[in-house]
């Protein structure tokens, strides 16, 4: 069954709504993990707009199954990283305008600066994801970088689900974590997958892992977190 990464950010935008202290993203990652999520990502930002030090600080005391970091490659969170010693890390691109992340990394264009960057994580055995776009030469360039696993963006085929669009947008994600299978790359997704177009997902063979956030946290504030985690591991056992 693939495994169900619960992102938090969105627990401490809500806290940022109102700049005070509740509710807690760790307390949420408690709630996660007794519901069934696999791991637990966080992406400390640059600006700090919603995970912050003192987040990355307790939860990296507190998650019982694995902390997967999301971070740009700058020297700064490479610091941060060392010091804290996550499960995994997931290099992403960051831009301070954007809302949430919205490309994938262009591995291509750095390749060279991004094969030396991870190698202090592999050094001490964190492991590294590179979040890519569902492309022949970004997997390719990933792949040649010496990362273990690759995360798909599933940003496309989530905006485009349920139109005409939507076969082409999956049949991207799936050529894309086939050539990953045959290149050896362990493949996550993520971004954007919710309730509903997460089914189609799940054709896709030999995925490790969906990193899934906005829905959940959304969901949970109906529902509760338990129920929401609960609901999504159920449609994720379908399989
Ligand atoms: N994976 C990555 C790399 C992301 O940046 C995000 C967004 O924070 C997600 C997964 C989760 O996306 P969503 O919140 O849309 O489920």
């Amino acid at each position: 069954m693939v495994k169900l990464g619960v992102n938090i950010d969105h627990v401490a935008t809500i806290r940022q709504a109102r700049g005070g202290v509740e509710p807690d993203p760790v307390a949420a990652a408690v709630i996660a993990e007794l519901a069934g999520a696999d791991s637990i990502t966080i992406h400390l930002r640059e600006d700090r707009r919603h995970i912050n030090d003192r987040d990355v600080r307790l939860l990296n005391r507190t998650i019982k199954t694995r902390m997967n970091f999301e971070m740009a490659a700058t020297e700064e969170m490479q610091k941060i990283a060392l010091e804290i010693l996550p499960h995994s890390v997931c290099i992403v691109p960051e831009k301070r305008e954007e809302l949430t992340t919205e490309g994938g990394l262009d591995v291509l264009k750095q390749k060279e600066y991004l094969t030396q960057y991870i190698k202090p994580f592999m050094e001490k055995g964190i492991i590294v994801s590179l979040f890519i776009d569902p492309s022949v030469e970004q997997v390719k360039a990933a792949s040649e970088t010496g990362a273990e696993f690759i995360e798909l963006h599933t940003g496309r085929y989530s905006e485009v689900f349920s139109t005409k669009k939507e076969d082409d947008a999956f049949n991207e994600l799936r050529h894309a974590a086939k050539l990953a299978n045959e290149l050896g790359l362990v493949v996550n997704a993520g971004h954007g997958l919710n309730y509903w177009n997460v089914k189609r997902i799940l054709i896709i063979p030999d995925l490790y892992e969906l990193n899934i956030g906005h829905t959940i946290v959304s969901r949970s504030v109906l529902v509760g977190m338990e129920k929401a985690i609960k609901d999504m591991k159920k449609i994720l056992a379908v399989k």
